[in-house]
């Protein structure tokens, strides 16, 4: 018996993953192997196909336009992650016809996965709805046996920090998390692998869209968030002192709409403020309110280590603001490498493996409102 489990923790699964729950269309092919008590992750593809300029001149994404992306997309990223035959661009309707004869073999090209994943939610649902088409049409026409995983896209948030860790479990947990993207903001308090508890969310705004409407107001391009952060970084953030929203309350929860419309006042009463100054002084804002509550967390619940994670967690200024706080109380401080922050196919199957392992699936239809 035991040797049977150990055999099983040794064995390596190779992961084709797909991500469409907003303007990224992602594939990733990974190697995952250590089983729920020490899980790695090697990283063989990871093709993101982004849709920003597509969606910039609309300041944000257009939902039936991300679809549309997606749909034309899915194939020609699939193509160029099996690295062969050229799949007909005619969308997803080329695989239905694909027999698993030697038509099917030419376009898997040879990769054989072990497990299909795919982002089932929160997101877009007619972005989601594009991923899981294709994902059913994979399993459907060419990996026929093979099991198809529907993956929390938060849960690949969280899980994206296992991409390039090398701590034992036992030095993380318990940790609290605390993720951070242009659709949510979630402090969560997290025991082990599996086992978790969200002790606050954002009640109005994600952090990450604030920084998306406060870059608009600014002049400044969609996505928003880098381009703060790239003027800010010429600003003076004592400048202008914004509001902390609720920053002292004894509550983790969060609110950032309210942050957003002062620098919406301030630019309104204040047309010739130097805009840099604006930008350091919002940004500086946002990150106080987001570490303040993190820290607090992390010492009521006497953590190991703080995890970082959400396409925010790009952020360079918060991540050295959550850094240090982190190390100065000497927990660890975990965040993903600096191109795994945003959307991508990696940390879904990062999820998926242990979801698959845990005999645990949601089912496999886009769900926008799936939470954690
Ligand atoms: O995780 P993500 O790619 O998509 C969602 O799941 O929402 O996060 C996208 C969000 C956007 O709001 C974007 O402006 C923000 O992450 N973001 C940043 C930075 N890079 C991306 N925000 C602040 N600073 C950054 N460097
Ligand atoms: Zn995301």
């Amino acid at each position: 018996m035991l040797l049977v489990i150990n055999v099983k923790l040794l064995v390596t699964m190779l992961i084709l993953a797909i991500e469409t729950s907003c303007d990224e269309t992602a594939l990733a092919l990974l190697e995952a192997t250590g089983g729920l008590r020490a899980p790695k992750f090697k990283i063989l593809k990871n093709l993101v196909s982004s849709q920003i300029e597509i969606h910039r001149p609309w300041g944000g994404v257009v939902p039936n336009l991300a679809k549309r992306e997606h749909i034309k997309n899915l194939p020609l990223v699939f193509e160029e992650l099996i690295g062969g035959k050229k799949i007909h661009p005619v969308r997803n309707l080329a695989l239905t016809r694909a027999p698993e004869g030697p038509l099917g073999r030419a376009i898997s090209n040879g990769v054989k996965p072990d497990l299909l994943a795919v982002t089932v939610g929160p997101g877009l649902e007619p972005a989601l709805w594009t991923g899981v088409g294709f994902a059913k049409e994979l399993k459907k026409d060419i990996f026929k046996k093979i099991p198809l995983i529907g993956a929390n896209h938060l849960e690949g948030h969280l899980y994206s920090v296992l991409l390039d860790n090398k701590l034992k479990l036992s030095e993380i947990f318990p940790a609290v998390a605390l993720i951070v993207s242009g659709g949510h903001t979630i402090l969560l308090r997290v025991d082990s692998l599996v086992k978790w508890k969200k002790l606050g969310e954002t009640r109005d705004d994600a952090v990450g869209e604030a920084f998306d409407k406060a870059a608009k107001m600014l002049n400044l391009p969609y996505p928003g968030g880098p381009e703060i952060q790239k003027l800010a970084a010429k600003g003076n953030f004592e400048a202008v002192n914004f509001p902390r929203p609720m920053m002292r309350d004894k509550n983790y929860d969060f609110s950032f709409s309210g942050l957003k419309t002062s620098v919406l006042y301030y630019l309104r009463d204040n047309p010739k403020a130097n805009r840099a100054d604006v930008a350091a002084s919002f940004q500086k804002a946002a990150v106080d309110v987001l570490v303040a509550k993190t820290i607090r967390a992390a010492n009521e619940f006497k953590v190991k280590s703080v995890i970082l994670s959400g396409g925010v967690a790009a952020n360079t200024f918060l991540r050295e603001m959550l850094g240090n706080a982190v190390r100065k109380n000497g927990w660890n401080f975990l965040v993903p490498p600096m191109n795994f922050n945003t959307d991508n196919a990696t940390m879904i199957a990062a999820a998926a493996y242990i979801q698959h392992l845990r005999k645990k699936n949601h089912a496999i239809r886009a769900q926008a409102n799936l939470n954690l």
